[in-house]
């Protein structure tokens, strides 16, 4: 066994990267040789932070012979792709946690990588601090998984506590989530659900060991959820979560989405709060598992940067060709469901006029768009005599229920929809 340092090159010392440097300090058989960052001058958090490997031009990395492995921790696809491709071309192997890349590229990067024998590790691509793409590559191999559903955007999950908990609005619970930092100025790839589409596309490509494009997963952000749908949910028995979810049914047809739903307050992942992240995951022979934990942060995410690290360069002073269980080379493209043809249960809360026959209206409605309902409930009348009534449906068709919504806007018994969230099956 060679008896050397491993060389390695960070590209982005930021919130990740600081993390990473930290931890490394106290790891002897590593040595950072270079870090890229944008601005040198800048000031940084970091109490032993050697400047003289700071360099404003990542190519110093890239192209330097000694280095084994790149991290690339800057994000975002140009120039990380590229800077990546290089890397590679370059003989490095590869730790990331750019999940916007790996969902966009992933494929193209991986191929990329197995053609030059290196290897692409990325753990905290996708919960942060959880370990659960090693546990899926190795110990749970011997699974056919075919479900996962997680709670993956530790900001969407801060906002949803924090509203079920203190009765705020969206607006309120954001505004102060982004002055405490756990939503950034612009919330969009957090609110809207990018982040957790990127994440979740990447998980079920590696569970289903098929491609999911990230075209094919369907998305929906939390923008929408009121104050009061929190609190019928509640009524009813249940939580509302921003739950990214993955399906693998018996003809191999894939159902990948992320979008708020209503879950039983006794479920596993009701009980995940505040920026906390978890993953439940469904296989034989396995069963069912959840792994909780920090989903985001300097040191949760670089626990699993540096044990991305660490795995390869033990491997890499022992073999030619490493870690070949925990390579990704899933090029078949997964037929993926439409969300028009899946079969949901539904939560529907309605504006309703205060006439006679509205709830004969909305059982009509239901029942002619083929629509079967759990429960309905009516609580009082507003002042404005209008009343907020709402529905629980049986499981049925999103098509169906898409029409049925068409049809209560056009209702002369209802003034507005007020929302419309899937129920957990
Ligand atoms: N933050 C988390 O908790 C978390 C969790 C899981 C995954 N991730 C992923 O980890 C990656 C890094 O996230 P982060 O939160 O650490 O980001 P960040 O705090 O914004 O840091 C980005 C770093 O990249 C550097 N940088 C940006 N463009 C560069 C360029 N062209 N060349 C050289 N350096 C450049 C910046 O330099 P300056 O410092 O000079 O500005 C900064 O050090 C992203 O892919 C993110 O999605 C983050």
């Amino acid at each position: 066994m060679e008896d050397r340092r491993i060389k390695i090159g960070l590209i982005g010392l930021g919130t990740v990267g600081s993390g990473v440097y930290k931890t490394l300090e106290s790891f002897e058989e590593i040595e950072i040789v270079k870090i890229a960052v944008k601005n040198k001058n800048k000031n940084r958090n970091i109490q032993n932070l050697d400047y003289s490997l700071l360099t404003e031009d990542p190519y110093e990395i890239v192209n330097n012979p000694e280095i084994d492995i790149v991290c690339e921790l800057i994000g975002g696809i140009n120039p990380a792709f590229e800077l990546i491709e290089k890397s590679i071309k370059q003989g490095k192997h590869i730790v990331t946690a750019n999940k916007e890349l790996l969902a966009k590229k992933g494929e193209e990067i991986f191929n990329f990588a197995e053609k030059y024998n290196k290897v692409i590790l990325y753990e905290a691509a996708v919960a942060g601090g959880i370990p659960i793409i090693m546990p899926i590559k190795t110990i749970l191999a011997g699974n056919k998984i075919n479900k996962l559903e997680a709670i993956l955007n530790g900001t969407t999950n801060y906002i949803l506590t924090k509203m079920d908990t203190e009765n705020s609005s969206y607006d309120e619970v954001l505004k102060e989530s982004q002055t405490l930092g756990y939503a950034e100025a612009d919330p969009t790839s957090d609110v809207e659900g990018y982040d957790a589409a990127y994440k979740i596309t990447t998980l079920a490509t590696l569970a289903f060991k098929q491609k999911i494009r990230i075209e094919d997963v369907y998305r929906e952000g939390i923008t929408k959820i009121r104050s009061e749908d929190m609190k019928a949910a509640n009524d009813l028995g249940y939580k509302i979560k921003l739950i990214a979810s993955a399906k693998m049914d018996d003809e191999n047809c894939a159902d990948v989405r992320v979008h708020p739903m209503l879950i039983p307050k006794n479920s596993t992942l009701a009980h995940i709060n505040y920026v906390t992240n978890a993953v439940s995951l469904t296989g034989h022979p396995v069963g069912h598992i959840t792994l909780s934990g920090p989903g985001a942060g300097e040191f949760p995410t670089a626990s699993s940067v540096v044990g991305d690290i660490l795995a390869i360069a033990t491997e890499i002073k022992t073999t030619d060709y490493p870690l070949p269980m925990m390579r990704c080379n899933h090029n078949k493209i997964a037929k993926c469901i439409n969300i028009l043809d899946t079969q949901n249960k539904y939560y529907l809360s309605l504006n309703a006029k205060n006439n006679k026959g509205v709830i004969g209206n909305i059982g009509n409605i239901c029942a002619e768009n083929d629509i079967s309902l759990e429960s309905i409930v009516q609580k009082y009348v507003c002042s404005d005599n209008t009343a907020d009534i709402t529905v629980i449906t049986e499981t049925c068709c999103e098509k169906n229920m898409q029409n049925a919504v068409k049809a209560f806007n056009e209702s002369e018994f209802i003034n507005k929809v007020n929302n419309l969230i899937r129920v957990q099956i």
